[in-house]
């Protein structure tokens, strides 16, 4: 097999809401040290979570081509020769969305906007727009999603029948059964996957919500090559083998891909039962 060595990993922390400048700063502090990665940050970074309505996101969302933030994160990745995924609110006219910037040395590369809003999500933001695309960075292909979009396994294969080889995963969890599902959805799929999760509460007038942690590198198989603790700031850069995600093979006699059988598969696109599962 030949080997393609690339370097991947997260940082997890607790933003604090509407603390931009604090946040920003914890990032650019917590990712010192890294040169020569691709590097995953939480769902809305910059701006914490919970936001009480869509007037309050309009209030802190912003274009991404033209963000001090944005700016300053590009930064880092030139002086340190990094891509960053980011979770970003994002402002486009009068729309606004929870995305996902991929950043490079080279600058904004790519914008994807969350598919499946979670909860109160579907009051604060727009649903994404953006077709499921993969990109070419430091010699991987490399495909978003954003946190929920993790309870759609059609999201993960979308991404690797356009062969992507790294999924990235901002994400902000409440729910607990997340990271256990990657593995699966990394064996189902011959991929990788960084999950980066934030920790800590969040204590906003409409409810409080607790935050899960547990950031993870997973290989494909299955494997989880790392998983950060529920509570506290973790960074962690895995050395992985793109090779491994491009061999599809189960078993001897499996391909994970070539073996499907779409032809019986119906209609992927349409439910034929009603929200009760009847
Ligand atoms: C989530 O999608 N932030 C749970």
């Amino acid at each position: 097999m030949v080997t393609d060595m690339n370097r991947i990993g997260f940082y997890q922390f607790d933003p604090r809401f509407g603390q931009v400048e604090r946040n920003l700063d914890q990032v650019l502090h917590g990712l010192r040290d890294v040169r020569e990665a691709l590097i995953v940050l939480p769902e809305l970074t910059l701006t914490g979570y919970s936001f009480a309505d869509r007037a309050e996101v309009a209030r802190q969302a912003e274009d991404p081509r033209d963000s001090r933030t944005v700016e300053a994160l590009v930064a880092l990745c030139r002086a340190q020769d990094l891509h960053l995924v980011t979770g970003f609110a994002e402002q486009a006219g009068d729309q606004v969305f929870n995305s996902a910037l991929l950043l490079g040395p080279e600058g904004l590369l790519h914008v994807y906007r969350k598919l499946h809003l979670f909860g109160r999500e579907k009051a604060c933001f727009d649903p994404g727009d953006t077709s499921l695309q993969v990109q070419d960075v430091r010699g991987m292909r490399v495909g978003l999603m954003v946190c929920f979009d993790w309870a759609f396994p059609e999201v993960a294969r979308s991404l690797a029948l356009q062969g992507v080889d790294v999924i990235c995963h901002p994400s902000n969890l409440v729910l607990t059964y997340c990271q256990q599902t990657m593995l699966a959805r990394c064996i189902e799929n011959g991929v990788y996957a960084v999950t980066a999760n934030r920790y800590g509460t969040e204590a906003r007038p409409h409810g409080t919500l607790t935050f899960t942690g547990q950031s993870q590198v997973v290989a494909p198989k299955g494997l989880l090559l790392h998983r950060a603790a529920a509570e506290g700031d973790a960074l962690h850069v895995a050395e992985i083998d793109v090779a491994r995600a491009r061999d599809k093979a189960l078993t001897a006699y499996n391909d994970i891909l070539g073996d499907r059988r779409p032809e019986f598969y119906g209609d992927l696109g349409e439910p034929t039962v009603g929200r009760t599962g009847e």
